[in-house]
């Protein structure tokens, strides 16, 4: 099996959406067989079925659909597929097809029954998406050959294949291409019991010794995802191997994580200010989201992405039609009065 990754490299905060380069030595951390993937046990029970029949009938996997927020191993589970399937995986991403050509030269290369796996789909622009019609349910690619009226279209059959999407949005995904995919799995935020296993896994590849408890607090912090819960486990190996023995336990992760900013419950100074923002300037609550990222100068889709999803999961933030809204949790949390709560002060009245 090849993996072929063309992944972009930034400085961001560990929450970060987007692959880091210290992310690529994740990539010997990731599982390489369903047998070894914790977690996602509805996805995971449903595509070991498909894998099974798809091979018994000597045919390529129906083309596959992954949604879920980042980083919960869309990309190791395609890369799964790939090596249960015995097949090769190509890696691309929906904003690097540009052109129509670009997809086309993708298709033609691949061989009988390989993976083309391209994340963020619901990025791809429409020629190119057009182009993926045919060659979804046909294994074709129409081509057009020459200009004005006497164009042409030849029709170029491709190798039977498996196109993995993988999407943070399904909803933005046009519905003739939701259509197309035969199978649609949601990945959902893992347990901290999960993340301690995954937790735990990734320290033995390491080489580094953890205790159970150590394991489970970078778990409770790590906010349901597995790729922040590998990222701290590398800051807080730092820690363990400067400021103590060497052995990440549940005084050496607390320290770690506190001093990266990382309170009990995985949050980071940015969801902080996301439900500060929120609290002070909107009284809680409903504030459109454009207007809370314009507030704390953040992108809208990088709240919607990456900090939404967790903070709506603790139950400390609810969408609303009007907008977002802080909950009497959040308050709590945070360590203020919920107003028209028990403790509020008494309003004055004149
Ligand atoms: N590393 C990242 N995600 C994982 C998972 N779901 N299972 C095991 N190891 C992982």
């Amino acid at each position: 099996m090849s993996i072929d990754f063309g992944n972009d490299i930034y400085e961001e905060p560990i929450v970060a959406k987007t692959f880091l380069e210290e992310d690529a030595g994740e990539v010997s951390l990731r599982p390489k067989t369903l047998k070894d993937y914790i977690g996602q046990e509805k996805a995971k029970q449903n595509l070991a079925i498909f894998i099974e029949a798809a091979r018994k009938r000597t045919e390529p996997l129906d083309h596959v659909l992954l949604h879920g927020p980042p980083g919960l191993g869309k990309t190791t589970l395609a890369g799964i597929i790939a090596q249960e399937m015995g097949v090769n995986i190509r890696i691309t991403s929906g904003p690097a097809i540009e052109k129509p050509g670009d997809l086309a030269a993708l298709l033609t290369n691949l061989g009988e029954n390989d993976i083309l796996f391209v994340d963020e789909i619901h990025r791809l622009n429409r020629s190119v998406e057009e182009i993926l019609y045919p060659a979804m349910e046909d294994y074709a690619l129409d081509i057009i050959v020459g200009k004005g009226p006497s164009a042409n279209s030849i029709r170029l059959d491709l190798p039977k294949f498996t196109l993995i999407g993988a999407t943070t949005r399904a909803g933005q995904l046009s519905a003739p291409l939701r259509d197309r995919f035969g199978v649609t799995l949601r990945l959902e935020l893992y347990r901290p019991e999960e993340l301690a296993l995954i937790v735990k896994r990734s320290a033995g590849i390491l080489s580094v010794p953890i205790e159970d408890d150590g394991a489970m607090e970078i778990a409770r912090r790590s906010r349901g995802t597995p790729r922040i819960a590998n990222r701290m486990l590398r800051r807080v190996r730092d820690f363990a191997q400067v400021k103590a023995d060497g052995t990440i336990t549940m005084p050496v992760a607390n320290e770690a994580l506190c001093a990266l900013e990382i309170d009990h419950l995985g949050l980071d100074p940015i969801d902080r200010r996301m439900l500060k923002a929120i609290i002070d300037n909107y009284g809680g609550g409903p504030v459109g989201l454009e207007t809370l990222a314009a507030t704390i100068g953040e992108e809208a889709v990088t709240l919607e992405d990456v900090y939404e999803p967790y903070l709506m999961q603790l139950g400390f933030l609810t969408r609303t039609p009007r907008g977002r809204c802080v909950t009497p949790k959040a308050y709590t949390h945070l360590g203020l009065v919920i107003p028209g709560g028990a403790d509020a002060p008494e309003q004055l009245t004149l």
